[in-house]
């Protein structure tokens, strides 16, 4: 195993990774990031430059700089020591052993794809290429830009790319993507008379095409490679391997729909762009993408397969935890036709100030729906609800809800109901944990609901708008109580508590039954409790607008900084610290 160790004291395990995931130096001989293996919020990866490892504490996923190669890029052993050798510049010994079966035809692929590149490229620049020149000079394509993303085209005759390819045995060909099998036996190519695109994995490898017919109507519009053992489509994207230095210096990643579009829109100079080829996004795309930044402005065609397909990635993308914003370009204008129209710079300045996924959600639900009508305004809720309860951070999201019932001209508490229901049904799942403690005034105010259907009458509509309520252990038993209290006003004991799961059951008997004193607010009580949660509430809106504020920093995004700190100074100053809940 000599050549092993002397590979690895060779290479150095943070550059190595640092290459694929944004690190941080966290130590004298420590760096941190977030981990490329599970999909987490706060970093638990860490890489030890002193003892050349990596670990990560979240999903326990650890190793040398050898196992990180395999694990990242899906290789075998001997594959990822061929690696980091290439890429290195250090000399492979030949051994046999190096070189199984699965590697040979990952080999393969990669050289046939190398050979079509070529072969497509020439054909575009030869007399069978015309069309597919005009063509591309009639969209707008510079020469350097066609050079640049190495377009080709794919020669008509059905027999060239067999003809490129004869050198390599039919079990390699078969699985190429680039030829099919004729019945009567001999191959075809599956690519003819198309304007070729290449498609690279994050290394800058070759591995599958998008192929765009020429001819209007003419279906399908693009043909796209199938899977093959290095065209994973979960989790390619288009344009990521030129892009990615980009997106880490942005701080942001823009997501486009077409090939075209990323071609039009990088030539422009937004570097930072990627696309999706030809699939829906996937979770193991946006992995690929959050590697280098986590937030994300998704600009789709403004057509209503755009918006459709804009409405699918932002759950997808939450649910990755990414920061979304929305671009829709006016004009109906694609992100190609609109760069050429009015530059990269208008087009940069549309980005810088994109919408957040919410804005851009609501204003679609109210186009959807009529909001002049009840109905119509649930009806929008309901489509909103989704996208709110994946907010993850439980206050942000109550804060988020708030936000929306405004903008659709609902009542926030209405909102806030909504996914209290929710709460309460998810709670029942999950084993019965033992009951949180309440806080002395969270008790009473249990008490107090329960108790006076006076009370309820005034704290029970001011109560229902509060985000706080979210952090409340008592959350679910408050949410049933506000729906008893719209149902049937004077509701007893027995009637909330069989509306209750047995954990929460259990809560409200040791609040209301087991204490040793029955205090309830009295009515200085409750008008105090009311100013202490309004406080509560202005500085948690506080906490959450300077999260965001920092999060914009960090990503440098100025435009979006300038308007949370004008959101802040509305709010007036942080509240001081030191007024505790309670009486
Ligand atoms: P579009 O139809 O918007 O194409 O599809 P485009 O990229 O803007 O191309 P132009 O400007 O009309 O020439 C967007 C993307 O959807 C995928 C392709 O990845 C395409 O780039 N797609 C589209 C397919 O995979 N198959 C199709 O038949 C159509
Ligand atoms: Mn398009």
């Amino acid at each position: 195993m000599e050549f092993v160790e002397q590979l690895k004291a060779s290479v150095d395990i943070v550059k190595v990774i640092g290459e694929y995931v944004p690190l941080r130096k966290a130590g004298p001989n420590r760096y941190a990031g977030r981990c490329p293996f599970h999909t987490e919020k706060t970093p638990s990866f860490s890489v030890s430059s002193q003892h050349q490892y990596y670990k990560c504490f979240g999903c326990d996923a650890k190793g040398d700089v050898i196992k990180f190669v395999m694990e990242f890029h899906h290789l075998t052993f001997p594959e990822a020591l061929k690696d980091l050798a290439e890429r290195n510049g250090i000399p492979m010994p030949v051994r046999q052993e190096y070189h199984n079966t699965e590697s040979k035809l990952r080999n393969a692929l990669y050289e046939m794809h190398e050979i079509a590149v070529r072969a497509f490229r020439a054909n575009l620049n030869g007399p069978a290429g015309g069309d597919a020149r005009a063509y591309l000079q009639k969209r707008g394509l510079s020469a350097a830009a066609i050079e640049h993303f190495e377009l080709g085209f794919s020669d008509r005759s059905g027999q060239d790319m067999v003809k490129q390819l004869r050198q390599f045995p039919a079990e390699q060909l078969e699985v190429s993507g680039l030829v099919g099998k004729r019945e009567g036996g001999g191959y075809y190519d599956r690519f003819r008379g198309r304007l070729m695109f290449p498609i690279h994995d994050e290394s800058g490898k070759a591995i599958g095409f998008g192929g765009r017919a020429l001819g209007a109507g003419e279906e399908p519009k693009y043909l796209n490679s199938a899977e093959t053992a290095i065209y994973k489509k979960s989790t390619i994207l288009y344009n990521l391997h030129r892009a990615k230095d980009a997106i880490r210096k942005a701080g942001r990643v823009v997501l486009v729909e077409g090939y075209m579009d990323v071609i039009g829109v990088y030539s422009a100079g937004v570097r930072n762009v990627i696309a999706s080829c030809g699939t829906a996004l996937t979770s193991g795309q946006v992995r690929s993408a959050r590697r280098h930044s986590e937030n994300m402005v998704v600009n789709f065609d403004p057509d209503t397969a755009g918006a459709n397909a804009t409405e699918r990635s932002i759950q997808m993308l939450l649910d990755e935890r990414m920061h979304v914003r929305v671009l829709q370009l006016d004009g109906g204008l694609d992100p190609d036709e609109y760069v050429k129209q009015f530059g990269a710079e208008t087009y940069q300045e549309k980005l810088e100030n994109a919408s957040g996924y919410f804005l851009w959600l609501a204003e679609r639900a109210r186009k959807k729906f009529d909001m002049r009508t009840s109905d119509g305004r649930i009806a929008g809720l309901k489509f909103l609800l989704p996208a709110i309860e994946r907010v993850s951070d439980k206050l942000e999201r109550a804060m988020v809800a708030g936000e929306v019932a405004d903008y659709l001209g609902i009542e926030r508490g209405l909102v806030l109901d909504e996914f209290r229901k929710t709460a309460v049904k998810g709670q029942t799942r999950p084993a019965a944990k033992p009951a949180p403690a309440l806080s002395m005034s969270e008790r009473i105010l249990v008490r107090s609901l329960v108790a006076d259907a006076g009370v309820r009458a005034v704290l029970v509509p001011r109560l229902r708008a509060s985000p706080i309520l979210e952090n409340y252990a008592s959350r679910a038993i408050l949410a049933v109580i506000f729906a008893l209290h719209d149902n049937e006003p004077d509701f007893t004991f027995h009637a909330l508590e069989e509306r209750l799961d047995e954990g929460q059951s259990s809560l409200l008997a040791e609040t209301v039954l087991a204490d040793n004193t029955d205090e309830v607010f009295t009515r200085e009580q409750a008008d105090s409790y009311l100013r202490m949660l309004e406080l509560e509430e202005r500085k948690a809106a506080m906490g959450v607008l300077r999260a965001r504020l920092k999060q914009a920093e960090r990503a440098g995004d100025m435009p979006e900084a300038f308007r949370l700190m004008q959101k802040m100074t509305e709010l007036g100053r942080p509240v001081e610290r030191g007024i505790e809940p309670g009486v």
